[in-house]
């Protein structure tokens, strides 16, 4: 398309600012901007003017039973020896989810690089790498390590790594992936600019893991090494269990093609995504969509019958992963904070929210299987999660946990 072209199509969509901007710009600085005007999906930044709630749609919502503690305990010897038995034979692959910007703690470099250490250094990439190695040195076999980063801290995360000698991992056994961006919007759909050459972009949810592994051909990388399972997590939390043995050995072994590591909630109100099942398929119900009687139902022995809360770590067969990799995800409008430059060209870092990101997630990826196990695990042991600057899920609770468990930081 040329300037004429690209300057029509943004004024039928009604961006007339941004049209202005790239028809004042030197022609040697169009490139870019083109490039991202070319490429937006005018569907997903309009979503926000018809944005019903696809979720919140007429659903039959069934409960879906975890495998519970007390069950795990009873049945530990069993799932732990499955679970090293596809570790060792190499069938289990994790995937980090580190694309996310963190825009809750407000940092301007890659989450998994926050030290949260006091009398010593601590980052949050190093504990992770240090629960995986329990994991390593168990099975007695490496685990394919797949890291999503985002084009804004894929060149400061992959340095992070080298500098810290992956930590004393095997970087051989260490890949990294770019997800995909896209442009954000105000309130009134007006697209945001974050330089006078650039649109304000950012990475499109953590539910396009698989396609961007993909793209980046790493679906062949996969392949030949011959995985089976996949163990996809979350950065921020520092206690996060990755490739545990009697998580893979449970889902395996019950014949599922997903499994999903859960938390008992401890209230009804509680704001955590709750594992069900909804029109016959497992699903995440996030807590806003949950009906107040079904989030307060009891079952027989008194516990909630909705009661357990997703943690963002799932295992997924690579085979079904492959079957689903073409089909569409729900999209969902995030209000975020968006930095955006005003019009004298100056960038703002706003301190509240002040438009909308667009991002598919991994959970809906659950709704596309036919089954997935809920896997309990001790909330104070494996869930750590580090949003907030202050509060609950923040630097401060995750520091409590880490004491709790023994670490020392
Ligand atoms: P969050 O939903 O907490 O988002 O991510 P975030 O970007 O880290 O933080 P806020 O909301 O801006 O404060 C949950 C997990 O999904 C990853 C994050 O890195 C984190 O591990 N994620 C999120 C991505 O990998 N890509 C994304 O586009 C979004």
């Amino acid at each position: 398309m040329d300037i004429i072209e690209i300057t029509k199509e943004l004024n039928t969509h009604g961006q007339d600012k941004v049209a202005e901007r790239l028809v004042a710009l030197p022609e040697n600085q169009q490139e870019k901007l083109v490039r991202q005007i070319e490429a937006i999906d005018w569907n997903v930044v309009e979503s926000i003017h018809n944005a019903k709630n696809e979720r919140a749609a007429e659903k039959h919502v069934e409960p879906l039973n975890a495998v519970e503690i007390k069950d795990i305990k009873e049945n530990k010897e069993k799932y732990m020896s499955a679970g090293l038995d596809a570790i060792k034979n190499g069938k289990v692959a994790a995937v980090l989810l580190a694309g996310g910007q963190g825009t809750r703690l407000g940092l301007d470099k890659p989450k998994g690089t926050l030290n949260v250490g006091i009398h010593k250094e601590l980052f949050l990439f190093e504990q992770l790498i240090n629960n995986i190695m329990d994991v390593v040195k168990l099975a007695d076999a490496w685990v394919p390590l797949y890291i999503m980063t985002s084009e804004k801290n894929n060149n400061d995360t992959i340095t992070f790594f080298e500098e810290h000698n992956y930590f004393g991992y095997d970087k051989n056994y260490v890949q990294f992936f770019i997800q995909n961006m896209v442009p954000s919007v105000d309130y009134n759909g007006k697209l945001y600019m974050e330089a006078e050459d650039s649109l304000s972009m950012s990475p499109n949810g953590n539910g396009g893991w698989f396609l961007s592994m993909i793209y980046a051909g790493l679906d062949k990388d996969l392949r030949e090494r011959r995985i089976e399972w996949v163990n996809v997590f979350a950065v921020d939390n520092i206690l996060q269990r990755i490739a545990d043995p009697g998580f893979v050995g449970a889902t395996i072994l019950s014949g599922c093609e997903c499994g999903s590591k859960v938390v008992r909630k401890v209230s009804p109100d509680e704001k955590v995504g709750v594992m069900c099942r909804v029109n016959g398929h497992p699903s995440i119900i996030e807590y806003y969509e949950m009906p107040e009687e079904l989030a307060t139902k009891r079952r027989e022995d008194g516990e909630l019958e909705y009661g357990f809360g997703v943690i963002l770590n799932y295992l997924f067969s690579l085979n079904k992963l492959f079957e689903i990799a073409d089909r569409n995800l729900p999209l969902h409008i995030v209000e975020k904070k968006i930095p955006y430059i005003n019009d004298d060209n100056e960038l703002v870092k706003p301190d509240q929210p002040n438009g909308y990101k667009f991002e598919t997630l991994v959970l809906d990826m659950v709704e596309m299987m036919d089954d997935c196990i809920p896997y309990e695990v001790e909330r104070d042991h494996e869930f750590a999660p580090i949003k907030n600057k202050t509060g609950m899920d923040s630097l401060e609770s995750a520091r409590e946990l880490l004491k709790v468990n023994g670490i020392e930081f």
